[in-house]
């Protein structure tokens, strides 16, 4: 296909708070597929958390980024040319070829999205690793009962939110901690019973308050 594609690369190791130092956007022609590939038009891509450890070169849970590569991780994208058997041009797809404009894949790791069920951005959040976290941590690990407290913190980041949503609709009483007025007010907004900014309440005396007979699930 004519045109170029841009995609971010980590060029050099953070020693402190990452910068955009530590990238660069690099160009290159936008590929065509062969037998068995296809060509994603990429609409999003996620930044998450456990990138920050991959950016060192440490040993973590998964591999350190390799300096000149492409970021890695999970996009969205919709085929825009295929020669792979099960994949369509038009499909969604969620895969891990990160950030790009243009991905070509062999099918490897893709998954398709139904732009039907919800937003296909939320294969990144709510109905991706975010949320599919939340879930297992929550019903899983924490196994709330209806009535019970839940107290998590964190909460307003993508895996917090969600957890603090499903307990509410599970049944709990959901008291919710963030750092910020503005993070307090959206989880009002998300329905949390309680929510305290840790920044100006100390946790202890915030929760001795909030729950005085204590908390269920954290
Ligand atoms: N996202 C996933 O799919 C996933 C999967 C498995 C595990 N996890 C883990 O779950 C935790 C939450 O992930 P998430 O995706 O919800 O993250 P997120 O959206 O980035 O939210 C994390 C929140 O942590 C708080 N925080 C406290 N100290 C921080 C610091 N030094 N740097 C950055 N944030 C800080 C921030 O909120 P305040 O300003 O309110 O403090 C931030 O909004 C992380 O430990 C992550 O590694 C996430």
């Amino acid at each position: 296909m004519e045109g170029v594609s841009r995609e971010i690369r980590l060029v050099a190791r953070p020693t402190g708070f990452p910068d955009e130092e530590l990238f660069e956007v690099a160009e290159s022609p936008i590929p065509d597929p062969s037998d068995g590939q296809v060509l994603i038009r990429n609409a999003y891509f996620s930044v998450d958390p456990y990138m920050r450890p991959r950016m060192n070169d440490v040993r973590s849970y998964v591999a350190p980024f390799t300096l000149g590569e492409t970021m890695t991780g999970g996009a969205v994208g919709r085929v825009v040319a295929s020669r792979h058997e099960k994949l369509a041009e038009g499909d969604w797809v969620l895969h891990g070829l990160g950030w790009r404009e243009w991905a070509l894949s062999d099918g490897a790791g893709v998954r398709k999205v139904d732009p039907a069920l919800a937003p296909v951005s939320t294969a990144l959040g709510v109905l991706g690793m975010p949320g599919f976290t939340a879930y297992y941590g929550l019903f899983h690990i924490g196994q709330p009962e209806s009535g019970q407290t839940v107290f998590v913190s964190g909460a307003a980041g993508a895996v917090g939110s969600a957890a603090g949503q499903m307990a509410k609709i599970a049944g709990c009483r959901v008291i919710g901690s963030a750092g910020s007025p503005e993070k307090i007010a959206w989880l009002r907004e998300l329905g949390f019973d309680e929510a305290f900014d840790y920044r100006e309440t100390r946790v202890r005396s915030a929760l001795a308050e909030l729950a005085p007979d204590g908390i269920d699930v954290y």
